[in-house]
């Protein structure tokens, strides 16, 4: 028995752990191709050096909590620009806090608007089942509950929180969704919005809208999002809380700069608590962050890439019965059965590193099949440039035709 608190002890092994005892040492002979980490591995934009050379003084100083005000007027800018919001919907002062990276800022979020009590007990948090590793993370942390609901191929890939019973649903503070989702890289359309604003009105739960994979996608149409969708519906954001990045966006992973927009009364509880406790972001790398969301040009190209090694795994692929192309986002989600046995076979065949499904997601997840819904899957991220992008996915093609297949 553990003497650990379960916000530590519950806390689902990592992926990559898990991976790296799964895989050892390199097979001798072969180069290993890193199809596992969520991470771009295009250029940095210039941009970044020249702001940071500029404003390198401003290391020496506290940065402001709530971020400066050119940075919250870039955000608001953009959120209203990208998702053509009425002029004056995203107040900047009140409604938008820059964060460091949106991974502690989705953790850190539950602590503000999960209580400590619910409909007389434990309060719930409702995550999609795969899930991102700091949405259990702050469920646990705050005290509540996870309740992982999976996203299965008849739900759309997407959770379906309304088919939980009504006694999780009455004790539910909030539910983290990712659209569009990490892995399968489904998107929320308007309906799935509206069932959810919906079930958030009838429960009183906080949506928590994770949306760092919105500008990645193979099509012309950009998905759409959670503000959005509230506007089209006519809704105030009222409990509404959407969270972007530039990690994804941009390429910029390390610079470790995202936000959160939306509700101003529970932004105003988030800022009061990141007063406190919270990681700033420094003054350089917020003008560095005001300059990206200002810019489109690099994420196009950076979009590019990506569409390019979608249509590259669709010409390699896509004579397969497990392929899916994915609606957004930069990963295959990928059918093959037997999602560790596959991951370990690619490995030792041809040094490809993938990740098993299973290890992103939780055996005790609730839906219309139980159990573990990445069993039988492999994540592969698409993050390289197209030339590494075919010969890694010709030489995938190869080994799941190959003999033990
Ligand atoms: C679904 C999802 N949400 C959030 C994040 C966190 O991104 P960052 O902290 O770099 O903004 C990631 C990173 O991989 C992710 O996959």
């Amino acid at each position: 028995m553990s003497d650990l608190p379960p916000r530590t002890a519950a806390l689902p092994p990592s992926p990559f752990v898990r991976l790296n005892a799964l895989l050892g040492a390199p097979p001798p002979g072969l180069v290993p191709v890193a199809l596992s980490v969520g991470e771009p591995q295009g250029p940095v934009p210039s941009f970044v050096a020249e702001i940071i050379a500029r404003e390198a003084a401003g290391f020496a100083k506290y940065p402001p909590i709530q971020g400066t005000d050119a940075l919250r007027g870039a955000i608001a800018a953009w959120l209203t620009r990208r998702y053509a919001l009425a002029p004056g919907a995203i107040d900047p002062e009140t409604m938008v806090l820059p964060l460091n990276g949106t991974r502690e800022g989705l953790f850190m979020a539950t602590f503000a608007v999960v209580p400590e009590r619910k409909a007389g007990g434990r309060p719930a948090v409702l995550l999609p089942n795969p899930f991102y590793s700091a949405y259990p993370a702050g469920a646990l942390a705050s005290g509540a509950e996870p309740v992982y609901v999976n996203a299965l191929k008849e739900t759309g890939f997407l959770p379906d929180f309304a088919a939980l019973d009504e006694a999780t649903l009455t004790r539910t503070a909030a539910i983290f969704i990712a659209s569009p989702s990490n892995p399968e890289g489904a998107v929320a359309d308007l309906a799935y919005w509206k069932g959810l604003f919906e079930l958030s009105d009838r429960h009183g739960f906080v949506i928590l809208a994770d949306e760092c994979y919105s500008e990645i996608y193979p099509g012309e149409t950009p998905p759409p999002g959670a503000l959005q969708a509230a506007q089209a519906l006519g809704r105030s954001f009222e409990r509404l809380l959407v969270f972007n990045s530039l990690s994804k966006r941009s390429g910029l992973a390390g610079l470790r700069s995202g936000f959160v927009a939306g509700d101003a009364r529970l932004i105003a509880a988030y800022r009061d608590l990141r007063s406190n406790a919270g990681p700033q972001l420094s003054g350089p790398l917020q003008s560095v962050s005001a300059h990206a969301w200002g810019d489109e040009a690099h994420v196009e190209a950076n979009r590019a890439v990506y569409r390019a090694n979608m249509k590259i795994a669709a010409e390699e692929l896509g004579n397969r019965t497990w392929f899916r192309l994915p609606e957004a986002g930069f990963f295959l989600w990928l059918e093959t059965g037997a999602g560790e046995e596959t991951a370990l076979r690619l490995w030792r065949r041809a040094a490809l590193r993938v990740v098993p499904g299973a290890y992103l997601a939780n055996a005790a997840g609730i839906g219309s099949r139980p159990g573990n819904p990445g069993t039988d899957f492999i994540r592969v991220a698409l993050v390289n440039g197209p030339e590494t992008t075919r010969a890694a996915l010709k030489s995938l093609a190869s080994v799941l035709t190959g003999p033990g297949t």
